[in-house]
């Protein structure tokens, strides 16, 4: 009998799968059109990557340059996007990068995969949580209200719990229990809001670019491997790839889309497609406008606001006069909603990831057990609300930040390679959508990812690791002799 480890779920009872009679109580509501998808993806994506970040990045590792690594970035997730939209047209199942594994590398390499994108998506949606709960802070302070420190950071960040955080996961959760309709009308208008202020920043911030800011374009490394120049480039684009994280959640939500085949490969393209134009441009907009080593130093709501400050004049005495004060309160906002869209689609990510898991016998019943009502996995949202709010209270942001981003690099590497294995497996099988530039573009995005994860600190490295070794003794004990591919089991 052939090795468990590498027990593959037949394509042809995926395609059953996936085309479930759509009045069953027990299987997810199909509400989603091309425009929700693509709405559901840069819900995802623009969030704490692009207006807490990037500043950062830019000031201490790219300079100007850091426009370049978003097109790094942006050209990493390009090749991924390519590969997931093969995929999420070829298998609409809610499992998304799970699911393709099962059926091209293994039930074990599948295993692996589904308890990494915990870290994409539970872990993701904790740390926006906590870069949520700083602007919270700052919008209460504008109000007059001074929330007590020690309730907005969790014990290593100098508090005892970080309860916006918290605050902004159950109210996202409950939101997901109603219905994904509901969310996805929610996130619609989220979306509208944060891409017009991101237009405006744009639109009103390429009036005040100096071009003497981008001189040096790309500053002399200082002598410290990241610290500009070549290296701090790619250590930027490492960085910077969080702001891209989340198109890939759209591939979750295939058994929610209407004309999955066509719609799955829109949604994922377009939204990445939107947001990296999006990105660079407002990259350069922020380099332009005031020099980067003014964003040094500062977290939080600082790099956009500084940006911001320099849209205007320089009194007599030095002190500047922002044209447009009113934008650094939109920004403050489109924040707010803005996040909480990214926590939305992530936490809706990780449940559907769970959903096909669980349904697969890897993981116990209630996670994919539906809600009579509502028709979405409420106990698994419910589960998930509890082991992410419990990160975001307690975890610092860095930690969880740069576990996302590896957790999310390694499931693309692991797509890539499912593209190419499938290919050479099953050529003939049909793909709705088939990645262009076959084997290059695949090939692309594993050397891409990889180069990325490299430039990641070694402390995040070993996280990934225990994470995994955890993962693994789960399995032995739990998941292979549950699994319904186990022979006893059927
Ligand atoms: N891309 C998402 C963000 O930047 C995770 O917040």
């Amino acid at each position: 009998m052939a090795n468990p480890l590498f027990r593959r779920k037949p394509l042809a009872g995926l395609m059953a799968e996936a085309a479930d009679p759509l009045d069953d109580a027990h299987s997810l509501k199909r509400t989603l059109g091309p425009w929700s998808l693509i709405a559901l993806g840069i819900g995802a994506i623009i969030g704490a990557g692009l207006f807490s970040i990037t500043g950062g990045a830019a000031a201490t590792n790219a300079g100007p340059a850091i426009t370049l690594s978003f097109v790094v970035a942006g050209l990493g997730c390009a090749f991924a996007g390519l590969c997931y939209a093969e995929f999420a047209s070829m298998i609409p199942i809610a499992g998304s990068a799970y699911t393709y594994s099962y059926t091209t590398m293994g039930e074990f390499i599948a295993w692996i995969i589904g308890w990494d994108l915990v870290l994409e998506y539970a872990v993701g949606a904790a740390t926006v949580g906590i870069s949520w709960s700083r602007y919270f802070g700052i919008f209460m302070e504008g109000l007059g209200v001074n929330l007590p420190d020690s309730l907005m950071a969790g014990p290593w960040d100098g508090g005892i719990i970080n309860l916006p955080a918290v605050f902004i996961i159950i109210l996202m959760s409950l939101l997901l229990i109603r219905g994904t309709s509901g969310s996805a009308k929610v996130n619609a208008f989220i979306v509208a809001l944060k891409v017009t202020v991101v237009l405006i920043f744009i639109i009103l911030g390429w009036g005040y670019i100096n071009n003497d800011n981008y001189t040096p374009y790309i500053p002399d490394n200082t002598g410290t491997f990241g610290e500009f120049g070549f290296s701090g480039i790619i250590r930027a684009a490492a960085i910077v790839f969080f702001a891209y994280i989340g198109f890939d959640a759209v591939s979750t939500a295939a058994q929610e889309a209407k004309n999955p085949k066509k719609n799955m490969p829109i949604g994922i393209l377009g939204s990445l497609a939107i947001c990296t134009v999006l990105y660079i441009l407002f990259a350069h907009v922020m380099t332009g406008v005031t020099n980067y080593t003014t964003f040094q130093g500062k977290d939080g709501i600082a790099p956009v606001a500084v940006a911001i400050e320099h849209m205007g004049d320089v009194g007599a005495n030095g002190e500047l006069q922002p044209d447009y004060p009113w934008l650094n309160r939109a920004i403050i906002i489109a924040i707010l909603a803005g996040y909480s869209s990214v926590i939305l689609v992530m936490l809706l990510g990780q449940s559907r990831v769970f959903f096909s898991m669980s349904r697969d016998g890897l993981l116990p019943k209630v996670f994919s057990e539906v809600h009579p009502k509502f028709r979405t996995p409420a106990k698994s949202n419910i589960l998930f609300l509890l082991f992410v709010s419990l990160f975001a209270a307690l975890i610092p942001a860095r930690v969880v930040g740069e576990l996302t981003s590896i957790g999310t690099l390694f499931a693309f590497i692991l797509v890539c390679v499912g593209v190419l294995v499938m290919r050479i497996k099953m050529p003939d099988a049909p793909r709705a959508f088939k990645t262009p530039f076959f084997p290059i573009t695949p090939i692309l995005g594993i050397i891409t990812c990889l180069f990325m994860m490299v430039f990641l600190p070694g402390d995040t490295w070993l996280r990934l690791i225990i994470w995994m070794a955890i993962g693994i003794v789960i399995y032995f004990m739990y998941s292979r002799h549950h699994s319904k591919l186990n022979s006893g089991n059927k």
